[in-house]
């Protein structure tokens, strides 16, 4: 394996990796000045060197490095990834990535999808966009719920979350912290985003379960104004601050909201859970209490997939094209359907 982006996911991706048995990291990519140069076992704080160097060269450590998968955690957006994973298709490795707009890109960027489909066809590699959401929650679990029924109406999905046991890059990018103001201003700018991924997810299900959405409408994202004050190890929100945001995406068929996606993280946030509720025949309600972890759940999701993308075919797939997603317990080699 090789781990490419070392930041607050990579990390924890790799050190999850190290306790598996039947893989091994054999690079390790960064643009981080402070990274770059220094030996990945300093870098997670494992008190033992690995011989991995970070570097900021992918051909050097591609060339050398023999290896069947890229672990990629570096950006949410396509266009920046784009660039950072396509060349790596050349070297006939799979890549898994973090990268949420990956999960299901054919809606909001058709020609790069199609790019990473030929090159994953030309180079016999396969491209993975995944995590725990977008990637699983609302999403792969959704459909896989859908498989119980006759009858569909509605679909709908909830997420609420208290970031304050969440990793710090997350909790900056929910505005965790900051003045009504201040976060406004930042969301004109760009500088935080909210969730990257509901547009995604509904895109995933709607393709699964072949419907022609008119369209799929995405609200302002919404601050979560604190009510008295909250905290996480590291940061302290005041009352009157903001604590995190609120989402909501929708699938429109045939003028009617066809999929909801409700998301909502914040610092302090009471009755965290992740609720599927879908209006049929029959209809189910789905409630896990509390929520997943995200950050966990994360790590778990790209590591279990390893042995899945390596046993798929080539192109450019997402969680829908691949088996029932479970986890790689054993020693990795075992679910390989080449051993
Ligand atoms: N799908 C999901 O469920 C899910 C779950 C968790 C996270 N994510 C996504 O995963 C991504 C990574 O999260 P994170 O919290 O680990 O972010 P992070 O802490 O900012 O780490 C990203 C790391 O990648 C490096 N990097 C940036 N551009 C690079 C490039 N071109 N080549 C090599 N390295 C590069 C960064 O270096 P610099 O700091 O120098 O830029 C940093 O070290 C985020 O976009 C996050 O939203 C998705």
């Amino acid at each position: 394996m090789v781990c490419y982006g070392i930041g607050a996911v990579g990390s924890r991706i790799a050190r999850f990796m190290l306790q598996k048995e039947g893989l091994q990291i054999v690079g390790a990519i960064d643009v981080d000045k402070k990274k770059v140069g220094r030996d990945l076992g300093d870098l997670l704080e494992i008190n033992k060197k690995l011989g991995v160097v970070v570097s900021d060269d992918l051909d050097k450590v591609l060339s050398k490095a023999s290896c069947d998968v890229v672990v990629h955690a570096t950006s949410s957006y396509l266009k920046e990834v784009y660039q950072q994973i396509a060349p790596l298709s050349k070297y006939g490795v799979n890549v898994i990535s973090t990268c949420e707009e990956l999960s299901y890109p054919f809606l909001l960027e058709p020609d790069l999808a199609k790019k990473l489909d030929n090159l994953g066809l030309k180079y016999a590699m396969t491209f993975l966009g995944t995590g725990i959401n977008p990637g699983f929650l609302m999403d792969t679990l959704v459909i896989t719920l859908t498989g119980a029924c006759q009858e569909i109406e509605k679909i709908t999905a909830q997420r609420v979350m208290n970031a304050a046991t969440r990793r710090v890059p997350f909790q900056k990018k929910i505005g965790a912290g900051l003045t009504v103001d201040e976060f406004k201003k930042k969301m004109d700018t760009k500088e935080i985003t909210g969730h990257v991924g509901l547009e995604q997810s509904i895109g995933m299900i709607a393709a699964a379960l072949r419907w022609d959405l008119d369209k799929i409408t995405v609200d302002t994202v919404e601050p979560v104004i604190a009510q008295r004050q909250v905290e996480s190890d590291a940061i302290k929100v005041k009352k009157g601050q903001v604590a995190g945001l609120k989402q909501t995406a929708r699938g429109v068929m045939k003028g009617k909201d066809a999929i909801t996606l409700d998301f909502q993280a914040y610092i302090g946030a009471k009755d965290e859970h992740d609720s599927i509720v879908i209006e049929g025949l029959p209809p189910i309600h789905q409630t896990i209490s509390p929520c997943v972890h995200g950050d966990h759940a994360t790590v778990a999701m790209i590591v279990n997939m390893i042995p899945k993308v390596m046993n798929a075919h080539p192109g450019l797939l997402t969680m829908k094209d691949l088996p029932v997603p479970s986890a790689a317990i054993e020693d990795m080699r075992k679910y390989l359907e080449t051993q």
